[in-house]
Formats: C-alpha cells, structure tokens, sequence
C-alpha cells in the first residue's frame, strides 16, 4: 500500500543519511502529501521506529468544503446571477430561490445538487440572495407582492468581485495562488466568509527511534528458484548494486599476444635505425606482384599450389597496369625481361603469361610489399626533373604471410615476416653485412654468420645464422640479398641505385625468446590465453 511504501521510503532514507532533516522537503522529493507522510511518521513513532523534532511551523492557506465547492462550480451569487440571466422574464419571489439555485447548480454540475436537502439549498440561496445584494448585482423589488429578486443595472463592478472570487478559489485549489498572489479584497472576503482559513504546517526532523532495526526491511542479494515459483521476488527487497563496489577478482585488462610484443620491439628497432614503415595493407596479392615482379620464374616451385595459396574468388586480379600506362609499360619490361631478359641478363627464355601473373593469391612474404614500394619509388624519382639525386631510402615492414606448409611443432600456414631495405647508391655486399650486424645486435644476437644462398630476386644471397647461447648451437634466423638488376631495371630506378634486403620470421625469435618448443603454443587455437596473459614484457635485447 501507499503507507507501507512510504514507511520503506523512510526507513531507506534513515538507513542511509541517519536522519531526515526535513519532512517538507522529504515530502518534495518523494512526491507525497505531508499530511500522509507526518500520518505514516506519527505511527512510526508510536512503534518506537522513529523520533520525531518539531521545526518551526509554517503558515499555509487551504479551502474549506464550501470554499472548495464554489472553486469548482461558482459562488451561489454567482449561479443565481446565471439563472436570472438564462430567464428575464419570471422574476423569482424569495421562496423559489432555493429551488432556481437547486436547478442552475445541477446544470452546472455541482456534485450533490439532486440530494441535498431542502435546508441546504434553502442556506444557499439566502446566502447568494444577501452576497448578490451586497455587491450591488441584485436588488428586491418590494413594489411587487412576494417581493421579486431582480438584476440590478450598472452593476459591472459588483459583477467583476464576484468573478474574481471565484477565479480567486479556483487558483488556489489548483495551487496557484495564495495570499501573496490575491488582491487584499478578494483575499480577506474569502477568509471572512470562511471559505479559506490559515492553517498551520508542522515540519520535522526524524531520526531513527529505540527500535529503528526491526523496521529494516531485510534485503535479499541472491534470486532463488524458488523465489521465481512461489512469486517471492515481487515482493522481497533486493539490495541495489553498488556500481562503485571494487570487486574481488583482479582487474583483467587485454594483453598482448608475445608475437605483437616482439613486433613492437622490432618496429621500435627499426625506427631508432632511421627506417620508415612501408604499407603492408594487400594479404592479398597479385603473382606479379609477389613472384613476376621479383623475377621469380612462373615455372618455379614456390608458385605451385603446394606452396602458394591460391584465391578462388576471385581468382584473377583485375588492376594490373589497366589505365595506367607506365604500369603497362613496366608489365611489358617484366614480360621481356622474363622472356629473353636485358640488362646485361638472358632472362628465363619460355613464354611468361600475363594471366598467371594475375592469379590472386595470399602473400607469401613481405617482399612484395618491399616491390610495390620500390617501383613507387621509382616513379617519384622519375617525375622528378632530370638529373635529379636519387633519395636514399631506409624502409621496412612486418607483417603477415601465407603458405601453404605441412603444419608442425615449427611450421604454420600463416606466420608473420620482418623486412628490412635499404636503397642508394653504390650499395655493397659490406654494407648489407654491416646492417645485418647493427639490427642483430640490437635484438640480441651479436653473434652472426652469413651462408651462400638462392633467392630468384636477389644476387648474391645469403642465410643468415646466429649463435644461441642456450642451446649453444647456430640456427638460422634470416635471409638477405643484394636485389638483382632484373628486378630494380624494369623499375626503372636508376641504374647505379643498389637495394640491400634481409628478412626473417617474426615467430622463430619469439618462440627463442620466450622459451617456446611448439609453435602452436604462440599462435592458432591452442594458444593458452592464460599463459598469454603472464607472458614477461619482449625480452628483445637482453644480453
Ligand atoms: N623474402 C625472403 C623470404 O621470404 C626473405 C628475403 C627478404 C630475402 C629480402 C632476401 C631479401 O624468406
């Protein structure tokens, strides 16, 4: 019930300021009559739940039963006024007032004009005859026998109190008014005919009594099956959530995976060296891009499907020098180069085919990145005036590559590649060993050494091994070469523009690094995330 709820309301209040400071305001916020609430606090009281503190009273105005009846229907001077005016012509004798009164208040809706007795309406409309006269809008005419009550002309002053009474009452019932707001007139009118009186508001202060606890409703923290079948839970007090609560589990924040780690270390390497990132966006690829343009042979083995993920879908790329035509021109270079070679070189000599370099496929290493970039670069250096010094470029990448492996304890078909290039001018094997050796150091393996190697793309080649002090043995950790003539020529970079290159995997030193003897257990499903999240930070570096 409203009582009930409102006792709950002054309980939780109590409960959690310990006192309610003032029952006006408490009244405000809760949007209740203070009389209910004052009605609920006395019970409490007597229960012994809560002290009660009178604060200063407070005058308030308030409409008697009569004052409130004329507020909603009219002053009965008011209501005859009506009834005189809807019939002229039968000027009523003193006697048919109370039955004209009882009539025009019906019309008007007054709520008990059917049923209330004889007397009432007899006291009404005396006291409508006498306001009328009073205010000067009616008069008796005793020339006439009964004596006729009639409107009495010129009397718009009159008229005008009457209405503002009335209007005066109807603002107050509404709470729109009070002595403040009334004219002085109309005011004491109303308090002298007793349709307004001054009333007393007492506030107080509660706080909880000698037996507050046995009204602390008790609250639940837990929902039970058995409260959803005996419908217990639309009526037992749960305890709010507190949102501020600092929880007992730990706070879990993301983490990163060790391979991110290791990339940002190698990424921060990088950068401290003076290299710039390249854009690393196309998982896919086109062949051209990944093999033809690197002189890679369309008969070589790593183009086969065993190696090499192809898309079916789509199967073919679209763009390859398609309303471009320096690309076009560069496509034909690389056709020619491949097919009877140039630049001092024989080429493959077989018939290259433009659609197996479109075949889309997913990368299979970063190096088609360092492509891409490279023949960019070339046509900047083109469009710059003739004659212009080439700018040195320092660039590198890491990021994801496809194969199409056997999957084992070392090997996964997506694996992640960290490149490094350096182009300029006059470039040597020395300074390819020389960078090879600073990048290393850096990540904590100053031990290195160099094993001829093949790479289509780059002349000469060379793995590239370093000590592991753990397992004191060499393993291979990278790959590196001087990029050959028949891939930068085609570029058109210029022709004494050397590129130096080295690339490894971003897994293998990570699983070095962190320890690790299965791939698996650093990347795909197997991954488990709670070892994950006590992973140290990137040990890169540490000697
Ligand atoms: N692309 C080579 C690989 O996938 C690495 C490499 C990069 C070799 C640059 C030479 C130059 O193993």
């Amino acid at each position: 019930s409203v009582r009930q709820a409102l006792e709950q309301a002054v309980v939780a209040a109590l409960e959690a300021d310990g006192v309610i400071a003032d029952t006006r305001t408490f009244c405000q916020t809760k949007d209740v009559e203070h009389e209910e609430l004052v009605a609920v606090l006395n019970s409490m009281v007597r229960r012994d739940l809560v002290r009660l503190e009178a604060l200063d009273a407070e005058a308030f105005y308030e409409l008697t039963e009569e004052g409130q009846r004329y507020a909603e229907h009219g002053t009965p001077e008011h209501l005859l006024g009506a009834a005189l005016r809807a019939a002229p012509a039968s000027l009523p004798a003193v006697s048919d007032l109370p039955a004209l009164l009882q009539q025009v208040s019906s019309s008007h809706g007054v709520a008990d004009a059917e049923v209330a007795a004889a007397d009432t309406w007899r006291q009404r409309a005396t006291i409508g005859m006498q306001q009328g006269i009073k205010q000067g809008v009616f008069r008796l005419d005793k020339s006439q026998k009964p004596p006729r009550l009639v409107l009495a002309v010129a009397a718009d002053d009159g008229w005008q109190r009457i209405h503002k009474l009335c209007a005066a009452l109807r603002a107050l019932q509404d709470r729109h008014a009070d002595q403040e707001t009334t004219d002085a007139a109309t005011w004491e009118t109303a308090l002298r005919r007793g349709l307004v009186i001054k009333r007393l508001r007492k506030a107080y202060r509660a706080r909880p009594g000698a037996r507050f606890a046995e009204a602390r409703v008790q609250q639940l923290t837990d929902l039970t099956r058995d409260m959803l079948l005996d419908h217990s839970w639309e009526s037992v007090h749960f305890k709010p959530f507190n949102f501020a609560a600092p929880g007992t589990a730990p706070m879990e924040g993301g983490r990163l995976h060790p391979l991110l780690k290791v990339c940002e270390q190698f990424r921060r390497i990088f950068l401290e060296m003076g290299f710039t990132e390249m854009d690393r966006s196309h998982y896919v690829e086109s062949s051209f891009w990944n093999f033809d343009a690197l002189f890679q042979p369309q008969q070589h083995p790593a183009r086969d499907a065993h190696d090499t993920f192809f898309l079916s879908e789509p199967a073919s790329c679209v763009r390859l020098g398609d309303g471009d035509v320096r690309e076009r021109e560069y496509v034909e270079r690389v056709r020619q180069v491949h097919e009877r070679g140039g630049y001092g070189s024989l080429g493959y000599r077989y018939t290259w085919s433009e659609a197996e370099a479109r075949t889309c496929i997913l990368r299979t290493h970063t190096t088609a990145v360092s492509a891409r970039m490279l023949y960019r670069i070339a046509q900047e250096q083109r469009e710059r005036a003739p004659g212009s010094a080439f700018t040195p470029r320092r660039l590198f990448s890491i990021d994801r590559v496809f194969r199409n492996e056997t999957l084992d304890a070392t090997h996964l078909a997506e694996f992640h590649q960290v490149e490094g290039l350096v182009a300029a001018p006059h470039l040597s094997l020395a300074d390819l060993k020389g960078i090879i050796a600073q990048f290393f150091r850096r990540i904590g393996m100053p031990r290195l050494r160099f094993k001829p190697a093949h790479n289509p793309y780059t002349e000469p080649s060379m793995e590239i091994f370093a000590f592991h002090p753990e397992l004191n043995k060499w393993v291979e950790i990278g790959n590196s070469g001087i990029f050959r003539p028949e891939m930068l020529l085609p570029m058109q970079l210029p022709p004494e523009v050397r590129v130096i290159a080295w690339g490894l995997s971003v897994e293998r030193p990570t699983m070095i690094l962190y320890g690790m003897r299965n791939i698996r257990d650093l990347f795909g499903h197997r991954v488990d995330l709670n070892t994950i999240r006590h992973h140290p930070v990137c040990r890169i570096g540490w000697e």
